[in-house]
């Protein structure tokens, strides 16, 4: 057959496009590179350390019992003790990512990458230099929880904790299975990184032009000890997913506790006074919390992971925790300056116990994953302790009047529940506000300033330092009556406790004031005669509550205010303490003190309160 010189032109090039496939196939097949791959297996990359670039795709693959990580994503893995997981990160290339992100969200780059980025910005005119940059190296953040450990098969034998499990980070290709040393395979120490978990966390970051390889050991546990650790990894460009913060403050701050119950705040979730952001920090509940029995030692080991605390924590009060009945929280603007803070009230506590509380920011595994962040946080704890099985300090909280009141008061378990007992004392403030509040509307509030008794002052301040002062006076800040703190005053000496126990006389013995009527009875009598708590401790309203109203209130009202070391001032105030300690009550008190603390001068006061006379002293 002949063909037409039109037929034979596309005769010839279409043999010389075939041979140019076959060529193409022979040097650049995929088929050719997974053969590769099947025939040498991991050996080929520990021999050969240095492999051409374009094998990548090659690399990058997870081998047989690698298991590939997502970004932000955690990866749960069981890990029998004396074995080890391997695990693959790949960067993602950023170049065009990278330049995305530069030339239209700036502001959102990562802090690594945007670190990276100002470290090697060239002068202008060198463009291609940061660019290669930002391709090739990326800062990774490693973090891990243990969500399970061996346990001890009688704990009452075996008083340590298990070991803790231990990761390894390898950048470098020709150690694609970093673990324990000696290993399988011989390799230099120097191309991986071991870090051990603390309490079951751990967190790492590195900064890497490739793949990241890594290594979740288990150690051989020691006799005495029975199961295997179960652990979450997730590897990010952006954050950790796992975090925990033991080195600052406590964010969690014990307000006070009685015989069954404990109240814990955190700090101002919001120092805005705009009251659109404060609507929005109310409307949410941005904290869950552990509470742990010291003596109990499950989540020993377990301290800094979520998962660890939310499987293992006495009481856990997230969504799905153990007991988590036995905590109630919500928000709450009381206390000094009425900014948003959440609060959790503990109830099912054994007395005379010391607790750990742990704050964390909610760590949801199914809600977390693809977040940035999303595996939660875990702050440092906090101790808190319960009070003696007496049973006549009971908190409460949630007054409609005295609204800044929470805190343990007097009480009787034959009286009744907290909200009864919240109610009387409530009861009590708002008769006694009465009389002050008609006296108050005497005073002309509203004049312009001329006329007004003070220029800085108006009926407002009055109303609320006499509100402080009365709700302060008229609900006793409870403590125990054995504890021994020297600036506890005792009361109601001369009642039985609620079980009928009264006093001995050698413990009488010990106050020699024991038979006046400061230490026989309550300051209100209404206490004594209608609760009947028994002997307790109060915790003196603190000085400035008395002076507040004398500079605030018109003169006219003749307040005064006792003096230190004058007769009533013992048995009716207490004074701060310089060094932070809670010695007396105030409106927001807690047992620890927040940082700022405002300094209370009071001297001026002092001398006013000595001419007017010891008024507000005087019982009600
Ligand atoms: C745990 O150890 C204690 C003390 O040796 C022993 O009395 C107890 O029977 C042991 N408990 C179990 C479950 O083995
Ligand atoms: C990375 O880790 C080092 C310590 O290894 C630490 O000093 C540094 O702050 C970490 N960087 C970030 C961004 O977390
Ligand atoms: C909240 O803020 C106020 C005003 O800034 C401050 O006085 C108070 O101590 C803070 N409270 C806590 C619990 O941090
Ligand atoms: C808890 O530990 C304290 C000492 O720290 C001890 O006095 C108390 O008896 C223990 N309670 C229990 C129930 O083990
Ligand atoms: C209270 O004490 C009992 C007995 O010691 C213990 O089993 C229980 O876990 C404790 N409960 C709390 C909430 O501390
Ligand atoms: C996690 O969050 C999802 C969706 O918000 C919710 O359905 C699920 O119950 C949560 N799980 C836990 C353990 O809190
Ligand atoms: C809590 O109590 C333990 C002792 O049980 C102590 O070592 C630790 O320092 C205390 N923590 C704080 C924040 O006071
Ligand atoms: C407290 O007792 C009163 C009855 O005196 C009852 O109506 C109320 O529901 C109780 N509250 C709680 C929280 O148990
Ligand atoms: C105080 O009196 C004013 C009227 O003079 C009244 O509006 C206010 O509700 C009273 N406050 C209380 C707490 O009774
Ligand atoms: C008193 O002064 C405060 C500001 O210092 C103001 O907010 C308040 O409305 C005043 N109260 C009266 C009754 O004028
Ligand atoms: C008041 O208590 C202080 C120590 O707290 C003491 O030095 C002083 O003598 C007492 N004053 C009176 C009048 O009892």
């Amino acid at each position: 057959m002949q063909l037409s010189p039109l037929q034979s032109r596309l005769a010839a090039s279409l043999m010389a496009s075939c041979l140019l496939i076959i060529i193409y196939f022979t040097l650049f097949s995929p088929h050719f590179a997974m053969a590769l791959e099947l025939q040498e297996p991991d050996q080929i990359v520990t021999d050969e350390p240095d492999i051409p670039s374009f094998d990548r795709s090659i690399l990058a693959r997870a081998p047989a019992g690698v298991t590939a990580l997502t970004n932000n994503e955690a990866m749960p893995m069981n890990v029998v003790p004396g074995t080890t997981q391997f695990f693959v990160f790949t960067v993602l290339p950023t170049s065009s990512r990278s330049l995305e992100l530069r030339s239209e969200h700036d502001g959102l780059l990562a802090p690594g990458e945007e670190e990276a980025v100002v470290a090697v910005e060239p002068p202008a005119g060198a463009q291609h230099r940061p660019l290669a940059k930002r391709q090739s190296s990326r800062m990774v953040y490693i973090s891990a929880n243990t969500c399970e450990q061996p346990r001890a098969v009688n704990v009452s034998t075996t008083a340590q904790s298990p070991p803790q499990l231990t990761l390894y980070v390898s950048t470098s290709p020709s150690n694609q299975s970093p673990g324990p040393l000696p290993g399988p395979v011989q390799r230099d120490v120097d191309d991986q990184v071991a870090i051990e978990f603390v309490e079951g966390a751990v967190m790492y970051n590195v900064t890497t032009t490739g793949d990241l390889f890594m290594g979740v050991s288990a150690p051989e546990i020691p006799s005495g000890f029975d199961g295997s650790f179960n652990f979450r990894l997730a590897a990010s460009t952006d954050a950790y997913f796992y975090t925990y913060n033991v080195e600052d403050d406590a964010d969690l701050i014990w307000v006070d506790s009685d015989s069954q119950g404990a109240l814990l705040i955190t700090h101002n979730l919001t120092q805005s006074s705009d009251p659109v952001i404060e609507q929005k920090v109310m409307s949410t509940q941005p904290y869950v919390m552990f509470a742990q029995n010291k003596n109990d030692t499950s989540i020993i080991g377990l301290m800094h992971s979520f998962c660890g605390l939310e499987n293992h924590a006495q009481i856990a009060a997230t969504k799905n925790g153990q007991f988590s009945a036995m905590v109630s929280t919500g928000m709450t603007k009381r206390g000094q300056g009425n900014l948003p803070k959440q609060q959790f009230f503990f109830t099912g506590l054994n007395s005379s116990s010391s607790y750990l509380g742990i704050l964390a920011r909610d760590g949801n595994l199914t809600s977390g994953n693809g977040q940035i962040a999303g595996g939660g946080h875990v702050f440092k704890a906090t101790n808190f302790s319960t009070k003696s099985d007496h049973g006549n300090c009971a908190i409460i909280v949630d007054l409609e009047f005295c609204d800044q009141v929470a805190y343990s008061v007097p009480s009787n378990p034959n009286f009744g529940n907290a909200t009864k007992l919240a109610k009387f004392y409530d009861n009590l403030a708002i008769q006694a506000y009465d009389n002050f509040n008609k006296s108050l509307a005497q005073v002309p509030c509203e004049a312009d300033s001329t006329q007004r008794y003070s220029l800085v002052r108006n009926c407002t301040h009055c109303a609320t330092a006499y509100k402080d002062w009365l709700c302060s006076i008229l609900m006793p800040r409870c403590e125990d009556f054995d504890n021994p703190a020297p600036y506890l005053h005792p009361r109601a000496m001369a009642q039985p406790f609620p079980n009928g126990d009264t006093l001995d006389e050698a413990t009488r013995a010990q106050f020699p004031l024991a038979d006046t009527r400061a230490f026989r009875q309550s300051r209100v009598s209404q206490i004594d005669d209608i609760i009947k708590p028994g002997p307790y401790k109060e915790l003196l309203p603190c000085e400035d509550l008395c002076y507040n109203i004398i500079q605030s209130c018109p003169a006219s009202f003749n307040f005064g205010c006792p003096r230190p070391g004058v007769v009533g001032f013992n048995s009716s105030y207490a004074r701060r303490d310089p060094s932070g300690l809670l010695t007396c009550n105030y409106p927001g008190s807690a047992h620890l003190e927040s940082g700022a603390r405002r300094a209370i001068s009071s001297s001026p006061w002092a001398a006013v309160g000595f001419v007017l006379g010891a008024v507000i002293v005087l019982l009600i």
